[in-house]
């Protein structure tokens, strides 16, 4: 089905309000169209993060604060980790599951971070940098916003890597997928999207040479479902 992904400030006005309408409901839809995975690719990039009890930590696109609440666990009370978004829906979700007093969200864009600069131990983002208008842009403040040394992590959808099995990836992102969503959403448009969003998205290998035109030394990722899903790693390098 065409679908037409909207430009710069409309592409932000769109994803912001559609996440806000799907919030209630995300994460059973994400567990869902995963088959429950999402929740250990989170688990492996949180353990990625090298964080340790005391750390700061900034999770940009949090949602309803999956991966926040991970790294809070891990930086214990002595540690601040923040969650950041710009969808009023998906922070109030994230909010009511807090069980952690220390987690904290507040609402931002992640192409403007209100953090500090080189305050960070590590900064992540689930499912996040697909979604933005300018990855370069967000990619800068996160650069900012790092302890030299700091660790930055994207986990996101890639590009299936076997090409005889990239048509059956396909048939489940553009088919399946939207008709789990409209089932969960009847109606709902943004699951069309959803797949569409990676279209444009750079491979694994342009995302790494992003990341070290950005200034990230030590870039690395790794690849789960043959690409379908991929997290990055890159560290702002010490002085
Ligand atoms: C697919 S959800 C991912 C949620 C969560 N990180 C996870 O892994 O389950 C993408 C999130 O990014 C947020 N988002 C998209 N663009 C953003 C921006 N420019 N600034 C802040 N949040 C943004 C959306 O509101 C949404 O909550």
């Amino acid at each position: 089905m065409p679908f037409e992904i909207p430009d710069g400030l409309a592409k932000a006005i769109y994803v912001k309000n559609k996440f806000t309408t799907i919030a209630n409901r995300y994460d059973l839809f994400n567990d869902i169209i995963t088959q429950g995975m999402h929740r250990r690719w989170k688990g492996f990039l949180v353990r990625k993060t090298g964080i340790q009890s005391g750390d700061h930590a900034l999770d940009i696109c949090c949602g309803t604060g999956d991966i926040t609440q991970r790294l809070q666990r891990v930086a214990g009370a002595s540690g601040n980790v923040t969650g950041l978004d710009f969808s009023a829906g998906m922070l109030h979700v994230a909010k009511s599951r807090v069980t952690d007093r220390n987690n904290r969200f507040i609402q931002g864009d992640a192409a403007l971070l209100p953090v500090k600069s080189d305050s960070q131990d590590a900064v992540t983002v689930g499912f996040g940098l697909r979604n933005l208008a300018e990855i370069e842009t967000c990619l800068s403040e996160v650069w900012r916003v790092l302890k030299p040394g700091g660790r930055f992590l994207s986990l996101d959808m890639g590009k299936v890597e076997i090409p005889i099995i990239r048509p059956l990836f396909r048939f489940y992102f553009f088919v399946i997928v939207p008709m789990i969503g409209k089932i969960i959403y009847p109606g709902e448009s943004f699951f069309d999207y959803f797949p569409h969003s990676s279209l444009d998205f750079p491979s694994q290998q342009k995302l790494a040479e992003i990341l070290e035109k950005t200034g990230f030394t030590n870039v690395q990722y790794v690849n789960f479902h043959f690409g379908s899903t991929v997290i990055h790693y890159a560290q702002k390098p010490s002085p």
